[in-house]
């Protein structure tokens, strides 16, 4: 099974534009209790590298494009989010890096929860022995 879970969001579009509305426990399968946005991420940099014990994330490039890398201590498998109608959904105990931010990328992120530090797994090597219990 794959680890990409990507969800097309829908999109209300007119002569005007597109617009896309998002609602906690209908478009997306949990509360949405905090919402954070990465931007202005400078050329090279990756960030993440780390997992989360207990939370769902839908992450939405609503500008530009950024690689986002699942590993569940098997197996990698990254995809190219270029897209505000294109959601990856992130769940269980899963290993993230975003990589190759365009200059222009504002990637957001939906989370389940409040921001909780003790609710990230950072070293890698723990991560692994999670996973292997
Ligand atoms: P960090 O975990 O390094 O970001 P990333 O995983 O994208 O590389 O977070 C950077 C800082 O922001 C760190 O001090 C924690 C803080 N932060 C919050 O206060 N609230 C949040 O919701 C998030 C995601 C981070």
């Amino acid at each position: 099974m794959s680890l990409i879970n990507e969800q097309s969001l829908k999109v209300i579009g007119d002569d005007r534009g597109q617009l896309i509305a998002l609602e906690g426990n209908k478009d997306i399968p949990f509360d949405i209790k905090r919402v954070y946005y990465i931007y202005g991420t400078q050329s090279g940099v990756a960030r993440g590298f780390h997992a989360h014990r207990n939370l769902k994330q839908l992450l939405i490039c609503v500008s530009g494009n950024c690689d986002i890398l699942l590993d569940d201590g098997h197996s990698k498998e990254t995809v190219n989010l270029k897209s505000p109608d294109q959601g990856l959904l992130i769940e269980g105990l899963v290993w993230r890096e975003m990589h190759n931010f365009s200059e222009d990328c504002v990637l957001l992120v939906l989370a389940s929860e409040y921001y909780d530090e003790s609710d990230y797994i950072r070293c890698y090597d723990d991560y692994l022995k999670q996973t292997r219990k």
